[in-house]
């Protein structure tokens, strides 16, 4: 079967950026500055993308484009057994996409309620009740929640769409889904910044308390938020990047993702605390008694904001909770085509569509327990350990295994044959030295602040069975895989 690319390298751009932008800038992005010292944060964050996040974003960008193959093939060409990692890095990916998919999910119920404000006055009420219908601890299940479960149906819908035809339903996808975003944030800045009390929350946001900038926390949650950010670690990177001619320039197109996922975290947060600044002044609080991050921040906080608006009000709606659905959605299926192009790798002659449709189904299925009355809990739990200890665990072995048991010379070349802009000892630096050395304090401050402090209020059967449990079962499942799927192609070699 013919092999398609990207229709040019713009399009890969913007597919990239599609797949980096999304809920981490919305809401992830804003809700740290808040807590990292402002500007300081933001600061930090421009280090951070260019210490690990561009040279990381580099080596899977490039590593796709030369061996012109998924994660798990492109980990094989290495060295065989390297395999395992690149489906540990997809594993992780798909778990991640199945719960992403009930995010968005409760963003299709908001903007099916968006033209009526259906979430009334009591917005908290609305989300915990009438969406999640949420059970009282993760302890107590039993019952489903119908509007998460038909969104995420509908979501899926729109994935699969996305996928279908492999790259070529992509690149249309994202010709939109990653440029319309650009213009709401901008009329939604507009709106935002012109609005009383604004000032107040910008002032939150972007005022540098560079004290802040000794605080090791802040280094930490600085370098995992590129990593997420960047949609890095899951082999997305990787299989866009096989999706890219082996002729293609890779450097700048590398700066003008990570410059394009910066810009929509910026234009987000002003939006954010803008709309947080207004919000205070008019219910006569401070900011930061509003401030929140995560799912209350847009599906409790910004609902009432958008009430409190003056004029249009159903209009913003639409716009905040379309931008929202598609900053998410290039996301989501940038995960699925990872997985996708790694199974396509291994099964050619099998069509796009079915890869699609039954990794599809495999979605909605692992996305139900996230629909139940306690999907929140392991929503947050299963969030929890995957991006703080699976991500960064597979961001060590990338880098160790590209950097030190590789010659990366090969990989260096490959780029700098193609690209004006050069890479050469620095980038080196990263991959060997400081990504693995990053990474491990990373991961080490993390267990052991887990130790001491479990997460959230859960109970300890909860965080081990939902959050250690699966895990822990990433590399069995990996190992399943490479075993199932490569006996027909390996073989063949
Ligand atoms: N980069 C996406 C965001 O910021 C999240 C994501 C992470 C998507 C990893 C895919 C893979 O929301």
């Amino acid at each position: 079967m013919e092999k398609h690319f990207w229709p040019n390298n713009w399009v890969f751009i913007l597919a990239a950026i599609g797949s980096a932008a999304g809920l981490g800038n919305l809401w992830r992005f804003p809700y740290l500055a808040y807590e990292h010292g402002g500007g300081a944060f933001v600061l930090a964050l421009i280090i951070a993308n260019l210490v690990i996040g561009i040279p990381l974003l580099t080596l899977e960008i490039g590593l796709g484009q030369m061996m012109q193959s998924g994660a798990s093939d492109a980990f094989g060409h290495i060295k065989k057994q390297f395999r395992y990692i690149g489906w540990a890095a997809l594993t992780l990916g798909f778990m991640v996409l199945s719960y992403y998919m009930v995010v968005v999910s409760w963003g299709v119920n908001y903007l099916g309620a968006s033209l009526s404000l259906g979430w009334g006055n009591d917005t908290e009420g609305f989300f915990f009740n009438n969406i999640l219908n949420l059970s009282s601890g993760v302890d107590t299940l039993g019952g489903m929640s119908w509007p998460a479960l038909s969104g995420l149906i509908v979501a899926w819908v729109f994935v699969y769409l996305a996928v279908h035809k492999g790259v070529q339903s992509i690149s249309k996808a994202v010709v939109w889904t990653a440029t319309i975003p650009f213009v709401i944030l901008a009329i939604l800045i507009i709106r935002a910044v012109t609005l009383d009390g604004a000032l107040d929350g910008l002032k939150l946001f972007l005022i540098p308390d560079w004290g802040a900038l000794v605080d090791p926390k802040l280094w930490l949650a600085a370098f995992s938020q590129v990593f997420f950010s960047l949609s890095l670690a899951f082999g997305i990177m990787i299989a866009y990047g096989s999706l890219k001619k082996r002729t293609d320039e890779i450097t700048t197109g590398v700066l003008w993702i990570a410059g394009g996922n910066f810009l929509v975290s910026i234009m987000s947060g002003i939006v954010v605390f803008g709309t947080l600044g207004y919000m205070a002044t008019q219910q006569g609080v401070s900011v930061s008694s509003v401030v929140t991050g995560g799912p209350a921040l847009a599906f409790v906080v910004f609902p009432q904001a958008i009430n409190l608006l003056p004029a249009f009000n159903s209009l913003f709606a639409i716009l905040f909770f379309g931008m929202f659905l598609m900053l998410a959605i290039d996301s989501a299926f940038s995960l699925l085509e990872a997985v996708a192009v790694s199974f396509k790798d291994r099964y050619p002659q099998t069509s796009t569509r079915k890869v699609a449709f039954l990794l599809s189904l495999v979605g909605i299925i692992s996305g139900i327990v996230f629909t139940t009355t306690g999907g929140l809990y392991f929503l947050d739990i299963v969030d929890h350990f995957v991006v703080n200890y699976g991500l960064v665990v597979i961001g060590i072995l990338e880098a160790l295994t590209v950097g030190w048991l590789w010659k990366e010379k090969e990989l260096e070349n490959f780029i700098n044959e193609r690209s004006k802009l050069k890479i050469g000892k620095k980038w080196n630096m990263s991959i060997r030295y400081i990504i693995p050395l990053f990474l491990g304090w990373l991961l080490i401050w993390n267990t052991v602040n887990e130790l001491r402090v479990p997460y959230g209020e859960y109970p300890t059967w909860a965080l081990l069975c939902i959050g250690v449990l699966p895990l822990l079962l990433v590399p069995v499942v990996s190992f399943a895989i490479e075993k199932l799927t490569s006996k027909t192609k390996m073989n063949e070699e």
